[in-house]
């Protein structure tokens, strides 16, 4: 059964109580958190989300499938006064089918539990975001998202075609005219459901894309012009081949990688400094150690040299003294 959704004033458990338990996460960047957000993702969702920043582009922002809560945390980073930041996911919470109960079980049930989440969100923000723990079909059926409220929706639960092009159904009443949309894993092997439902969108409902990643699908429900032509120019000061551009339906599509975009600083967490100096503690803990082995081994070789040395030149003194003999003893 799903627990229900958390009021938004419900921001608990606390950076502090987050501190007093050591069994829970305490990542130092963002690199430490556990999740599937590659650097070139995590590069265009920062620039995208300036982009909307630099125009003023208000809104609240919606995460479907945050795991950990390695893009969550990114996401959380950019949100500005006034707005809201979502996010659904199952987390302990029961599977609404058979289905989306195996691709839990396989991929997600050994590690991820909500407090976990939490501990990791809460380790680089001051407090969570709103949260609604359930299948994300449920979204559609509480009043959390109003309709034209969102500016960037990033889709990352459910594989299974069905919860795909439901997610889609419920993104296109939430998102604005210029938000964006994010599709994970549009074109992997193992997620036919979502190439299948994204793709279906783009023939059907009007959907239109604005960038590719290897492992994201970047589009609107807008007019993607302005922001593509923007991506283009920043790709294009990197270097002039860049980006390259697929055309799709008559429309030039870029396809990037990491080295398309500017590259971003890891995001630090609150235990960061502490992490290091600990880090260090232990480095300089290793080099005394060192030192005094290296010194006892040096005491060492002091005690037993001399009296090596000494049987060495005992031994060639007699053994010259037994060649001298030998031709004393040779002689006629
Ligand atoms: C690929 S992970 C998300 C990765 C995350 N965005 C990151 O950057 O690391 C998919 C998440 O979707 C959640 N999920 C799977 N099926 C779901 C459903 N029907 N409704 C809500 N969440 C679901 C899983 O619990 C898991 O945490």
């Amino acid at each position: 059964m799903a627990v229900p959704a958390s009021a938004p004033e419900s921001v608990a458990p606390t950076a502090l109580a987050v501190e007093s338990d050591p069994d829970l996460p305490r990542p130092a960047t963002l690199e430490d958190v556990p999740g599937w957000f590659p650097p070139t993702d995590h590069r265009f969702f920062c620039w995208l989300l300036e982009y909307q920043r630099e125009r003023a582009i208000q809104g609240d922002l919606l995460e479907v499938g945050v795991y950990l809560g390695r893009s969550a945390i990114l996401l959380g980073s950019h949100l500005r006064e006034g707005e809201t930041f979502t996010v659904c996911d199952l987390f302990e919470s029961e599977a609404p089918d058979s289905a989306n109960s195996a691709e839990m079980d396989y991929s997600y049930r050994e590690t991820l539990t909500r407090r976990a989440f939490e501990a990791n969100y809460l380790s680089f923000h001051d407090a969570l975001p709103r949260i609604h723990q359930g299948p994300s079909q449920e979204l559609a059926e509480t009043e959390l998202i109003a309709p034209d409220s969102q500016r960037f929706i990033h889709i990352d639960a459910s594989h299974l075609y069905q919860h795909v092009a439901a997610d889609l159904a419920f993104a296109r009443k939430a998102l604005r005219e210029d938000g964006i949309l994010v599709m994970d894993d549009y074109r992997s092997e193992h997620t036919p459901g979502v190439a299948a439902a994204t793709w279906e969108a783009v023939l059907t409902q009007g959907l239109r894309p604005v960038a590719l990643t290897p492992q994201k699908f970047y589009a609107t429900w807008g007019d993607p012009e302005p922001v593509r032509q923007a991506l283009i120019e920043h790709c294009r000061e990197r270097s002039p081949r860049l980006p390259e551009l697929q055309v799709l339906y008559g429309e030039p599509i870029p396809r990037l990688w990491a080295s398309a975009l500017l590259p971003q600083e890891q995001l630090r967490s609150r235990w960061f400094e502490q992490q290091q100096a600990e880090q260090e503690a232990r480095e300089q803990a290793e080099r005394a150690a060192r030192r005094r082995i290296q010194a006892r081994a040096r005491r060492l070789a002091i005690d037993l040299t001399p009296p090596l040395a000494a049987r060495a030149l005992r031994r060639l003194r007699a053994r010259a003294r037994d060649r001298a003999q030998a031709q004393q003893d040779s002689r006629p």
